[in-house]
């Protein structure tokens, strides 16, 4: 911390009180560890956060570890086929048990001391400990699991918000791509050396795009004015319908969400005339998804929750997930999606099929770089947002209002 950092004794409630509506976050939110231990206890560990899709552990057995702040989690389907999530912890003496990023097990066993889990979390085998020892008791602590239309989501907390309304009112967007039966085709993971909510804040502004994203602002018109993007948008609207969509719009994302439950959103966008999909020519990039009959030349954003967000495309769909790993590091996971019975080489190419949202990620990351070091410097100052900047301002309100709900 700089000296004005160590200087400025402001307790954090003082903070939030100071944060200057309509601006940049102060900077004591991207550099002060006491906040950071704030937004894990009030924020990380209470929201869902997308972990993946169901097509990735489809048999019994299967599963993948996912990581979260400091926290670990395996999600594993059990043997009767349903999903669950525990934590990577081992209720002997706490170590990982499980270190393989994903793979397919009947039981877990822990590399200290041998405790042996089983699918369901259970602990079924220990040596050498007492008569009375309790084994019921010393399962693996389970986390919030809930599928929502093949989407997996975990939540660190016992107490999560409700998914109900949001499997409910998604239902019929999600089904028009046939979210349960998609396949995960590439993955990856993207080391961001920069706070989280740089991360999110800068997914969160397209006016960035037209300056950082040439390929991208050749294809989406989400950085137009409203006006300038209705030409576009009302062609799009046109053909909707003939081309299998229909014209859904649902604005429940965070700040518009029920208390106690998880904020979402849905809304589709043209993308300019001559592009079918996100893809270098615009050209398809693998088969329509669910019952689609034609290309409309529009894209759907999808938002689940503070940290989640996918946009779907005619052919294919890309999950976006934001999380921290230390309070100066985060990542961003992205799954590309395409339908479970596309055929790899035959139906789609990964290399064509990531293209876009790969290149555009490297250069997010290169901005959200340059963004935290000027941020930690000590000429920071909270500075104005612009008009197409309102999403960041909502989050960063969103962000103050959820620091200070009460645990
Ligand atoms: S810590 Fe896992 S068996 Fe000892
Ligand atoms: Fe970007």
């Amino acid at each position: 911390m700089t000296p004005e950092q160590q200087n400025d004794t402001r307790t954090v409630e003082q903070l939030i009180a100071d944060q200057p509506p309509g601006r940049s976050l102060d900077q004591r939110f991207y550099v002060d560890p006491e906040i950071y231990e704030l937004e894990l206890e009030r924020i990380i560990n209470r929201n869902w956060i997308l972990a993946g899709h169901q097509s990735e552990i489809p048999q019994p057995g299967d599963y993948k570890v996912f990581k979260v702040g400091r926290e670990s989690a395996i999600i594993v389907r059990a043997q009767d086929g349903t999903i669950n999530a525990f934590a990577n912890v081992c209720r002997h003496r706490g170590s990982l048990v499980c270190l393989e990023a994903q793979g397919n097990t009947r039981k877990f066993t822990c590399p200290y001391h041998g405790w042996v889990y089983d699918t369901d979390g259970k602990l079924v085998g220990a040596r050498d400990m007492p008569e009375d020892f309790d084994w019921g008791a010393h399962g693996l602590h389970r986390l919030s699991c809930e599928l929502i239309h093949g989407l997996i989501l975990i939540c660190l907390s016992q107490d999560a918000p409700s998914v109900e309304n949001c499997r409910k009112e998604l239902a019929e967007p999600m089904a028009l791509f046939d979210f349960e039966n998609l396949k995960v085709a590439a993955c990856k993971e993207y080391p961001i050396p920069a706070n989280w909510k740089l991360s999110i804040e800068n997914y969160q502004e397209c006016y960035h795009c037209a300056t950082a994203h040439p390929d991208y602002a050749r294809m989406h018109t989400l950085m137009l004015d409203r006006k300038k993007r209705e030409r576009v948008q009302d062609h799009m609207l046109e053909k909707l319908e003939a081309c299998g969509l229909r014209d859904i719009y649902i604005d429940r994302i965070d700040t518009a969400a029920r208390p106690g439950e998880i904020g979402y959103g849905y809304s589709r966008t043209a993308l300019f005339d001559g592009y079918k999909t996100g893809s270098r020519d615009g050209s398809p990039v693998a088969p329509l998804l669910g019952e689609l009959k034609d290309y409309d030349g529009g894209a759907s954003d999808f938002s689940f929750g503070a940290f989640s967000f996918l946009l779907a495309y005619s052919d294919h769909v890309v999950a976006y997930v934001f999380t921290p790993v230390d309070m100066d590091n985060s990542r961003c996971d992205i799954y590309w999606l395409v339908r479970g019975d596309a055929v790899e080489g035959k139906d789609y190419n990964v290399d064509e099929l990531t293209w876009l949202w790969d290149v555009t990620t490297e250069a997010d990351k290169t901005i959200i770089v340059n963004n935290s070091k000027g941020v930690h410097s000590r000429f920071y100052r909270p500075g104005p947002f612009s008009g197409m900047e309102r999403a960041e301002k909502t989050y960063v309100e969103w962000l103050m209002q959820e620091l200070q709900r009460p645990v």
